[in-house]
C-alpha cells in the first residue's frame, strides 16, 4: 500500500487506542450542563407510561433522538466496532453516523469496514462522513456519491475540525472555498448535508452561514467532552500543558446560541460533546435540540460491556429522561423545552 494511504488508517488506529485507554476528556472546561438546575413542577400531571420518543430523522422513523456519532471506519478494529455500533442502532431503531469515509476515497482495502454499518444495520437513518479539509479540495461530488452509496447513507456529514488540523502533524489548515463547496454538495447531493464539529463546537455566527449555504444539521459537538486536542497532543507526545487542549465553546452555550436560529431557518439541532447521561441529554433538550449525539461515552461502553449493555445504557438515558419529564411536568419533548430549567445561581 503506498506509505501515504497507510498513514490514514494508522492515524485512526491511534485515534481508536487513545479514546480507549487515555484520558482524553477536556481539563479545565467542562459542558457547562452543571449550570442549569430543573424546575421541579409539583402539581405534575404526567402520565410516564405515555412518553413517547418516536420521531423522525433525515426521512425516516426512530425510536429516540439518540444518534451514535461518528466515529470509527477505515482499520481492521473499526469493522469490528462498526459491526457492533450497527447492531445496537438497529435493535433501538437509533441513527448511526460511519467515521470519516476519507481513508475508503484512497483504497479499497477497508471499505466493508464502513459498508458492514448497512448491513448490520438495514432500517435506520446512517450517516456518510467526511472532513473540511477533504471536501475543500473536490471538483467534483462524484466521490461524495461512491461514499453515501457505499452505505446507502441518509444524509452527508461534513466535519469542520481545525483545531484538531492544526495540531495534526500530517493535518491540513487550507480550508478557504469551503463554504463554496458546501454550497455545491447542497445543491447537487440527493441526501440532506448536516454539518458537525468534533469537541470545538459551533457558535451561532459559524452556524448561520452553514444555513445560509443550505446545510440542514448542525451539530454543535460542544467542548466538555472528548477534546480532540487531547487526542493530538498525547499523539504527538506535545506537552499537555498545552493551552489548546481545553480550547473550544462549551456543548451548552453552542446550544442555546444556536437554537436562536430556529426563528428564521428551518435545521434539525443536534447537542453533543460530553453528553453521557439522561440529565445532561434532558438539559441538551430543555436547551431547544432536536435530538442527542454521544461518540466517546458509546464506544468505551460498547468495548467494555458489549452490544446488548451499550443497548441498555442508550434505553437508560431515555428512562432518566422520561422521570426528569415527569418530574418537571413535561408530557413530551416539547413541553421540556418549554422554559423547564433555571440557571443555577437563581437558586440562592
Ligand atoms: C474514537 C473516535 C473517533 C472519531 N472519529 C470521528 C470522525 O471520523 N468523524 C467525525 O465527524 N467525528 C469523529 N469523532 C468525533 C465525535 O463524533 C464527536 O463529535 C466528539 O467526540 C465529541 O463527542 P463526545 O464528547 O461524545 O465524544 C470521533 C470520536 C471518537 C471518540
Amino acid at each position: 500500500m503506498n506509505p501515504d494511504k497507510s498513514k490514514t488508517s494508522q492515524r485512526k488506529k491511534e485515534h481508536l487506542e487513545l479514546c480507549l485507554t487515555d484520558d482524553v476528556s477536556f481539563k479545565r472546561k467542562s459542558t457547562g450542563f452543571e449550570n442549569y438546575e430543573f424546575k421541579h413542577y409539583a402539581i405534575t400531571e404526567v402520565d410516564i407510561a405515555k412518553i413517547d420518543f418516536t420521531g423522525e430523522f433525515v426521512g425516516k422513523k426512530i425510536k429516540y433522538p439518540f444518534l451514535i456519532s461518528c466515529m470509527t471506519g477505515g482499520t481492521t478494529e473499526a469493522e469490528n466496532i462498526n459491526a457492533q455500533l450497527a447492531l445496537v442502532a438497529e435493535e433501538l431503531k437509533i441513527p448511526i453516523g460511519v467515521g470519516s469515509q476519507r481513508q475508503a476515497l484512497e483504497n479499497n482495502e477497508f471499505v466493508n469496514s464502513f459498508k458492514i454499518v448497512r448491513k448490520n444495520a438495514p432500517s435506520v437513518p446512517i450517516l456518510g462522513n467526511i472532513g473540511a479539509a477533504q471536501v475543500t479540495q473536490f471538483n467534483s461530488i462524484d466521490p461524495i456519491n461512491k461514499l453515501l452509496e457505499m452505505i446507502m447513507g441518509d444524509a452527508l456529514v461534513i466535519h469542520v475540525n481545525p483545531l484538531q488540523e492544526l495540531l495534526q502533524k500530517e493535518g491540513e489548515i487550507n480550508f478557504s472555498g469551503f463554504l463554496d463547496k458546501v454550497i455545491t454538495l447542497v445543491n447537487n447531493l440527493k441526501v440532506p448535508v448536516i454539518v458537525k464539529e468534533v469537541g470545538s463546537g459551533i457558535s451561532e455566527e459559524a452556524a448561520e452561514k452553514l444555513l445560509e449555504a443550505g446545510v440542514k444539521g448542525i451539530d454543535v459537538s460542544g467542548a466538555g467532552g472528548t477534546s480532540w486536542a487531547g487526542v493530538e497532543i498525547l499523539r504527538n507526545k506535545d506537552d499537555q500543558n498545552n493551552y489548546l487542549w481545553d480550547w473550544g465553546l462549551p456543548t451548552s452555550y453552542c446550544i442555546k446560541e444556536v437554537f436562536k436560529l430556529k426563528k428564521n431557518y428551518k435545521f434539525t439541532l443536534i447537542g453533543s460533546g460530553g453528553i453521557k447521561n439522561g440529565l445532561d441529554a434532558a438539559k441538551a433538550f430543555a436547551l431547544g435540540v432536536d435530538i442527542v449525539a454521544s461518540a466517546r461515552q458509546v464506544l468505551q461502553i460498547l468495548h467494555k460491556y458489549g452490544v446488548e449493555k451499550t443497548a441498555d445504557y442508550i434505553q437508560s438515558i431515555f428512562h432518566e429522561i422520561s422521570e426528569i419529564m415527569y418530574l418537571t411536568g413535561s408530557q413530551n419533548l416539547n413541553d421540556l423545552r418549554m422554559n423547564k430549567l433555571i440557571r443555577k445561581e437563581l437558586f440562592y
